[in-house]
C-alpha cells in the first residue's frame, strides 16, 4: 500500500543503506538513488530558478501600444525605451549590462521609429553606475537616427547623480536632445506636433512649466520620467498623451495583487501600461529595461515601447491655445 508523499521502494532507515540497485563504486563515492534524485531536484531547481531569473529580469519584451492621437494627419510611429540603469562591469555583474541594452535598443531600431524617446534613468550611481555607463548609454541612443530624432529627459538617478553635470554635457555633445522643461514643434510626415520634456522634481512638479504650457494647437507628446507629474496637471485634457517610467512597473509585480510598491505617488493609479486621462488623453508607464535595489523582476518584464499613433477620428474641432 501506497502513502501519499512517499513510495514504497524508499526504506525508512536514511541514505547510507539505500543501495537501491545502484552498483557499487569499489573505494569511490557512492550515491544512492535518493541522493541522486535530491540532487537532481536541487539542479532543476536551480536551472528554474536561472531561467526564472533570466526570462523576467533579462528577456526583453516589446510593447506595442496603439494611440488614437487628436489632430494628427496622419500614422507615426515612436520608440521609447527608459530607465536603463545600465552599469558596466564584468558579464556576471547582476544589474543591467551593456548587451541587454544593445539589445532593447536594436528592438527600438527594428521597428524604424519616426521618433526615438529615451524617458531618463540612464545608469544608477547607488547601484554601481557611474559617469562612464552614463556617457556609454547616451552614445549607443544616438547610434539609433531616426528621422525626426532622438529625445530625452532626466530621471531621477541623472538628476541626483554627483556625476549629473557630466551628464549634462555629455547630452550636449550628442545627437540625443535632452528636453529640460521645454517643448519644441516637430515637423512631421503627420503634420506638426509638440514633444514637450519635463524635468524630474524631486518633490513635485508645481512650477514645472511644460505642464501649463504648450505649442498648441498641435498635437501635444510630453516625456516625463514619472507619472507623478500626472498629478499636478490641472486640465487632464491638455496634453494627448504622456510617456513615462520611473515605476519599473512595480519591478514586483504579483497574480491578483500587483504591485505592492512603487516609488511614484501616481502609484496605484499609474504605475503601468496604458490609461486614458480622459476620452481623448492618454498616460503611458512603460516597465522600462533595467532593475534598481536588487537586480529582479517579478511578474513585470523589461521592455521597449512602440507607439503607433494615428489620427483620432472626428476631431477636427479647433483647439484652444494655452
Ligand atoms: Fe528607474
Amino acid at each position: 500500500m501506497q502513502t501519499a508523499g512517499r513510495t514504497e521502494e524508499h526504506p525508512a532507515g536514511g541514505d547510507q543503506d539505500a543501495s537501491d540497485g545502484f552498483p557499487e563504486q569499489g573505494e569511490g563515492i557512492r550515491v544512492s538513488r535518493r541522493q541522486f534524485i535530491r540532487g537532481a531536484a536541487v539542479l532543476s531547481a536551480l536551472a528554474a530558478a536561472g531561467g526564472g531569473w533570466w526570462g523576467m529580469t533579462r528577456h526583453l519584451a516589446l510593447e506595442r501600444v496603439a494611440v488614437p492621437l487628436r489632430g494628427l494627419q496622419a500614422s507615426l510611429r515612436i520608440a521609447m525605451v527608459t530607465d536603463t540603469h545600465l552599469r558596466s562591469g564584468g558579464a556576471l555583474q547582476p544589474f543591467t549590462n551593456e548587451r541587454m541594452v544593445s539589445e532593447a535598443l536594436s528592438m527600438a531600431a527594428d521597428e524604424q521609429p519616426d521618433l526615438f524617446l529615451f524617458g531618463g534613468d540612464l545608469t544608477s550611481e547607488t547601484f554601481g553606475g557611474g559617469i562612464g555607463s552614463a556617457r556609454r548609454m547616451i552614445d549607443l541612443m544616438a547610434g539609433i537616427g531616426p528621422p525626426l530624432g532622438s529625445y530625452a529627459c532626466l530621471g531621477n538617478h541623472d538628476m541626483t547623480a554627483q556625476s549629473g553635470d557630466g551628464i549634462l554635457a555629455h547630452y550636449a555633445s550628442s545627437s540625443v536632445r535632452l528636453l529640460k522643461d521645454e517643448w519644441v514643434v516637430l515637423d512631421t510626415s503627420a503634420g506638426p506636433l509638440s514633444l514637450g520634456g519635463l524635468g524630474y522634481c524631486g518633490s513635485g512638479y508645481e512650477d514645472a512649466a511644460p505642464l501649463r504650457e504648450t505649442n498648441s494647437p498641435r498635437p501635444r507628446i510630453l516625456l516625463a520620467h514619472d507619472p507623478t507629474c500626472v498629478l499636478y496637471l490641472d486640465d487632464l485634457d491638455r496634453i494627448d498623451l504622456i510617456v513615462c517610467g520611473h515605476t519599473h512597473g512595480g519591478q514586483v509585480h504579483l497574480p491578483f495583487v500587483g504591485a505592492p510598491w512603487t516609488p511614484s505617488p501616481a502609484y496605484p493609479t499609474y504605475y503601468r501600461g496604458l490609461k486614458a486621462l480622459t476620452p481623448r488623453s492618454y498616460i503611458y508607464v512603460s516597465r522600462g529595461v533595467g532593475t534598481v535595489f536588487v537586480p529582479l523582476r517579478v511578474g513585470s518584464r523589461p521592455e521597449v515601447t512602440v507607439f503607433d499613433l494615428s489620427p483620432l477620428p472626428e476631431s477636427g474641432e479647433e483647439r484652444e491655445s494655452i
